[in-house]
């Protein structure tokens, strides 16, 4: 017990790397697509903090072995979709990233649940998910 003690107190003196850059680049997928306030709202607030370079940290952040809970998902969710970096893709990329996130929002796996448990802002309802999913399927045919 005061080991696991002695192990909690230790561990919250060790450093995260906070993912934290204010600048939005040209690249950025809303910038880009010129993307409707509606929805470019929501998915700001639903997906960026694991997929852009600019995490809107929350309270538990500052507690270990949250904080690196967190930025483990961060860390891997930047690695497979970035928002910020969209323009940089070629077409048939961005046409099969749109089908993922379409199929991720649609089926309900994206924003995870464990993050959407307490950030409950994030959580998309049933006509979110469908109105997401009309406009990306509309965008991905604009692009040939
Ligand atoms: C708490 C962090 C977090 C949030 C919030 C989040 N994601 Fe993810 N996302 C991940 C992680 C981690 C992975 C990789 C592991 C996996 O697929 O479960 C991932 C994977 C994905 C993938 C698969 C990428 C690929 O091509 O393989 C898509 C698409 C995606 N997320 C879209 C979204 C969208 C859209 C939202 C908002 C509606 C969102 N995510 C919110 C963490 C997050």
């Amino acid at each position: 017990m005061i080991f696991f003690l002695v192990v909690m107190v230790g561990i919250q003196f060790i450093p995260t790397n906070p993912n934290q850059s204010d600048v939005v680049p040209d690249t950025d997928f809303m910038l880009v697509n010129k993307v409707p306030s509606k929805i470019r709202g929501i998915i700001e607030v639903s997906c960026y903090d694991c997929h852009s370079n600019n995490t809107k940290y929350p309270w538990y952040n500052k507690i270990q072995p949250a904080a690196w809970y967190l930025e483990s998902h961060i860390n891997e969710g930047k690695s497979v979709l970035n928002f910020n970096e969209w323009g940089t893709l070629s077409d048939r990329r961005k046409k099969s990233k749109l089908k993922s996130i379409k199929s991720q929002i649609k089926n309900g796996k994206m924003p995870m649940q464990s993050y959407t448990f307490i950030h409950k802002d994030a959580t998309l309802s049933g006509d979110d998910r469908t109105y997401i999913a009309k406009y990306l399927q509309e965008l991905s045919s604009s692009i040939k």
